[in-house]
């Protein structure tokens, strides 16, 4: 599919006689040569990918092409035969095209963006929902995944130019709200809530549970407790309240440091009333069945036969998490008329969504096709120096310590204002490589070691780079002039930087269609490692004014491309480390 898409685009540009330049290079995995920005088109897969039609004869259908192409000012050195053409790339004009988005007094961060490629993508609202923790219970590495991938997912989105609504539904409803509620008459303090309030909910929802266990009294009273809240008892609600909005404070500053937002804090108690509506829209429509057991049923199988169901009431005729999802997604959808909802859980959670989608699809809301579950594995072994990971913030206090301590035994390190703060920076995109490095689905192993190295694919590499480039043009403010002369950057280095640099837009495509930030977090590895034989082999220090100034703006067209994708994937890129 991808594949044809780009021919598809090369095909278009080909069509106008206008200059095919940047378009027609962007076919690159198709068409490129690999290590040279030179092409070798083949009739055949030009023909197959629809760009040429599939009869008449190869060696007309050759030379024809290859006179178009001629036409164009980059193209060189054409030649046609045996079904294929090949032609090289003029560098100086590549060069200068490249690199002339660079040459801005202000940094230009659309570089990539606006590329033919993301013209075919419909644009519209994007309802992103992630993160979407439950209150008083663990936070686990399952949320920070959900956390971090979908704000890439949003951060991509917006980038193409979708409007994007960020949401995070909280798990703020149930019979823990019952346990929790009762627990807080016997554990809880007002005083401890206010300190350090996640944790103190936490102790106390572990308590109440220890308790319950063995306690008909206190499983009575959370059920007791639970139901008040149903029926909206004020006493009960405003406590209810009061641990909702604490915890909600609290996990903005956290999201805060990571540099995550949500324009909406929604939530699964918001639904209660519309989960009842749904299941009598469901009764209406004859699509509510009683299981054995009593509970109202929806048959989700293809045919029909019951083969698989799925419970959205009770049998004591409360509703149910997936009850409150349907009816989360259909008020969603009144209110924001998003064109995709996109959730972001574990795959664990997989069948939940396909049940979810299956029985809005029965209800008649066809927008259900619009709605994607994007799944990601287990992490294995998130733990802190001091134990088990309970809380995201002691997740980013230790990846946080440990690269400070990593920073203070490094020698290259520099002075800095704030050094806790680079390393809380450089400390999160170590997390968020390692998270985006493989297929999201796939599982992994937490190794706080291995992320934090500073050579190898990760996250400080990628802020080491960001760093001594920018160090690089601080220290040759003079030097960077707006006028450079192409015909200095001809070395195959720096040509082989621009080659990757072309990439970006048909990078960030991809990642746009199958959700995966891999492709964009390797492109950005990949330019690393080519930026490092580009420091070593186009020295700056001693080279003439009119060198310098040339190579200069290499180095800031890398900087500029690598910063743009860190803040897509997350990233906040540091100045200095
Ligand atoms: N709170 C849930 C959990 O921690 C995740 C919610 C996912 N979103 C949804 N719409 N069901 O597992």
């Amino acid at each position: 599919f991808f594949r044809r898409k780009i021919a598809a685009k090369l095909g278009r540009a080909l069509a106008q006689s206008e200059d095919v330049f940047i378009p027609a290079l962007s076919a690159v995995p198709v068409f490129r040569k690999q290590q040279s920005p030179d092409f070798k088109l083949s009739i055949n897969t030009l023909r197959s990918s629809g760009v040429l039609p599939s009869s008449g004869d190869t060696q007309q259908q050759s030379e024809e092409l290859a006179n178009r192409l001629k036409q164009d000012s980059v193209v060189e050195d054409i030649s046609a035969g045996n079904g294929v053409i090949h032609f090289k790339v003029n560098r100086k004009l590549l060069v200068e095209k490249m690199l002339e988005p660079f040459g801005k007094e202000e940094d230009d961060h659309t570089f990539g963006l606006n590329s033919e490629l993301f013209k075919t993508l419909k644009k519209g609202t994007t309802l992103v929902e992630y993160s979407s923790p439950n209150i008083a219970k663990k936070f686990h590495a399952g949320h920070l995944r959900s956390t971090i991938i979908g704000n890439f997912i949003a951060n991509l989105k917006q980038s193409l130019g979708n409007n994007v609504i960020r949401m995070n539904y909280l798990g703020d409803w149930g019979m823990q709200f019952g346990l929790l509620g009762a627990g807080f008459g016997k554990f809880g303090c007002q005083e401890k809530l206010k300190q350090n309030p996640l944790q103190h909910l936490f102790e106390v929802y572990v308590q109440v549970n220890k308790e319950a266990a063995h306690n008909e009294d206190m499983m009575q009273a959370a059920r007791d407790f639970f139901r008040q809240l149903e029926q909206h008892e004020s006493e009960a609600v405003s406590l209810w309240q009061q641990f909702r909005e604490i915890t909600v404070d609290e996990y903005q500053r956290v999201y805060k440091r990571l540099n995550v937002h949500f324009d909406i804090y929604s939530g699964e108690s918001f639904h209660q009333h519309g989960a009842q509506e749904v299941v009598q829209q469901l009764q209406s429509r004859g699509l509510l069945k009683t299981s054995e057991t009593g509970a109202g049923v929806v048959d989700t199988s293809t045919d029909g036969d019951m083969s698989s169901v799925c419970a959205v009431q009770r049998a004591d005729g409360t509703t149910l998490y997936i009850t409150r999802d349907l009816a989360a997604a259909i008020d969603r959808k009144e209110k924001y008329n998003f064109d995709e909802m996109i959730y972001v859980t574990d795959k664990g959670q997989a069948n939940h969504f396909n049940q979810l989608f299956h029985v809005l699809r029965a209800l008649g809301h066809s927008w259900a096709d619009r709605c994607e579950h994007v799944p990601f594995g287990l992490v294995r072994g998130m733990s802190t120096r001091s134990g088990e990971v309970v809380f995201l913030e002691d997740v980013l206090n230790e990846a946080r310590n440990r690269m400070l301590h990593n920073m203070s035994q490094s020698k290259t390190t520099k002075e800095m204002d704030d050094p806790e703060d680079t390393a809380e920076k450089v400390g999160i995109s170590a997390l968020i490589v390692q998270d985006f490095k493989g297929p999201l689905h796939s599982d992994y192993k937490f190794d706080w070691d291995r992320m934090l190295q500073a050579q190898g694919d990760t996250g400080v590499f990628l802020q080491y780079t960001h760093a001594r480039l920018c160090s690089l043009i601080r220290r040759n403010e003079g030097v960077c002039g707006f006028i450079f002369d192409p015909s200095l950057l001809l070395e195959p280095t720096s040509i082989i930087v621009l080659q990757h640099l072309l990439r970006y837009d048909e990078v960030l495509y991809q990642s746009s269609q199958d959700l995966q930030p891999k492709h964009l977090v390797n492109f950005l590895l990949k330019l690393c490692h080519l930026v490092a034989s580009a420091h070593r082999e186009l020295p700056v220090k001693g080279s003439s004014l009119e060198v310098a100034q040339a190579r200069l703006r290499l180095f800031s067209g890398a900087g500029s491309v690598l910063a743009g994708g860190m803040r897509i994937l997350g990233i906040t890129p540091v100045d200095k480390m």
